[in-house]
């Protein structure tokens, strides 16, 4: 991360001729298990991962935010401080201008600013990126102001950015992992409540392998929306019998049987993903605190062919890299994040993870006929503020 705080620094004095008062940093995530279970109040078990955006910000006197980042080199982006402002700007800073439309809305004035985002989390990968982002903004802005977000809240503000602004109806695990993420550990979230707790993963002796499949979906958004259509659907059909269905965290298995004429085949497979995907995770989260890895790895590998199989949110370059993973020595492998592209990721004993990562890369050269990244990343810490008048 030093090095990242240091090209932001470097970035800022270089394009705005000054450096940094504040310097933010939020980190990307990967889900372990639940996968398309927080929208529908189900439980997630993310972890946040040592890849970071960070932003280096001097407050300046006029009413305008200046940004420049280093993903897209000489383009200075400027976001007016505007409570009433649509969106508008290139779509990365977007995210940032949804953050600052809730601050200026929800918690009063800000100052302008001259900005310099660095980051290593790709973007487009299945990682966060755009969470990592509007985290970091947050967090800085916590920074310059003094006052600080209840976590819960700060992940809100940043969905509602994402919501808002960039136009993605997503749930709120990127969000709530990139602020509450802690080092060493995946954290249980329950979507319900937004409760959540860390859950220790042992780093000595086990080891997350992300695989980029390098596959950017285009229709990804309209799927994923479409996804979360589908399992309204389904639980307004199922509440017609039983008035306590609220989502579909509130159905059985039991259920989806005897009313599977009404809910007919699609819906069907949609709810059974998210009702059985819900008893995994919470299955794995008492797998993971018992040391039981061999367990938690079974059930990603069935967490992976419900999401490939009912929900249909896999695509051949993922399935390709999960069987390389199974095959190459992991407990378990499986997309990670929203699908259609983006990163799988393989569990595996941390003696064996240059084993497979060669296995995976080799893998992939024959089959898809290119180069993709495979490393292994570490459970870390969520956003921080690195420096700050306020510290
Ligand atoms: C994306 C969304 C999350 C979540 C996952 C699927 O990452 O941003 O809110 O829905 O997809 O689990």
């Amino acid at each position: 991360m030093e090095q990242l705080v240091r090209r932001a620094s470097d970035l800022l004095g270089q394009t705005f001729g000054n450096g940094p008062q504040v310097v933010s940093a939020a980190p990307g995530r990967v889900n372990l298990i639940g996968e398309h279970t927080d929208y529908n109040e189900g439980y997630v078990l993310p972890c946040a991962i040592d890849r970071w955006t960070v932003a280096a910000v001097r407050p300046s006197t006029d009413r305008v935010w200046r940004v420049v980042s280093d993903a897209y080199p000489g383009e200075v982006v400027e976001i007016p401080l505007e409570a009433s402002c649509d969106p508008q700007g290139p779509q990365w800073s977007r995210y940032i201008q949804g953050v600052l439309v809730w601050w200026l809305r929800q918690r009063g004035e800000l100052p302008g600013a001259a900005v310099a985002l660095t980051s290593n989390v790709p973007v487009g990968g299945g990682l966060s990126s755009s969470a990592a982002l509007e985290v970091a903004i947050a967090t800085a802005l916590e920074g310059l102001t003094g006052q600080r977000l209840d976590p819960v809240q700060k992940a809100l503000a940043c969905q509602w950015a994402e919501h808002q602004y960039a136009g993605v109806p997503c749930g709120l695990m990127d969000q709530l992992t990139a602020v509450v993420g802690e080092a060493d550990c995946a954290v249980l979230i329950d979507c319900r409540t937004n409760r959540f707790r860390p859950v220790p993963f042992d780093t000595q002796r086990y080891a997350i392998v992300v695989m980029d499949s390098g596959v950017r979906h285009e229709l990804a958004q309209g799927e994923y929306a479409a996804r979360r259509q589908d399992c309204q659907e389904a639980a307004a059909i199922l509440s017609r019998s039983h008035p306590h269905v609220w989502t579909l965290r509130d159905v059985t298995i039991t259920m989806l049987e005897e009313h599977r004429d009404q809910l007919g085949e699609r819906l069907l497979r949609r709810a059974r993903h998210v009702v059985t995907e819900n008893h995994r995770t919470a299955t794995a989260a008492a797998a993971l605190v018992s040391g039981d890895y061999e367990l938690l790895g079974q059930l990603m590998v069935e967490s992976q062919s419900s999401l490939a199989g009912d929900y249909e949110v896999s695509c051949e370059e993922l399935d390709l890299l999960v069987d390389s993973a199974l095959g190459g020595g992991a407990l378990g492998a499986r997309l990670t994040g929203g699908g259609f592209g983006g990163s799988a990721i393989a569990l595996v004993p941390a003696a064996q993870v240059g084993d497979l990562i060669a296995t995976v890369q080799r893998d992939a050269k024959q089959q898809l006929g290119r180069e993709i990244r495979v490393e292994r990343v570490r459970p870390s810490g969520g956003a921080t503020l690195i420096a700050a008048p306020h510290l």
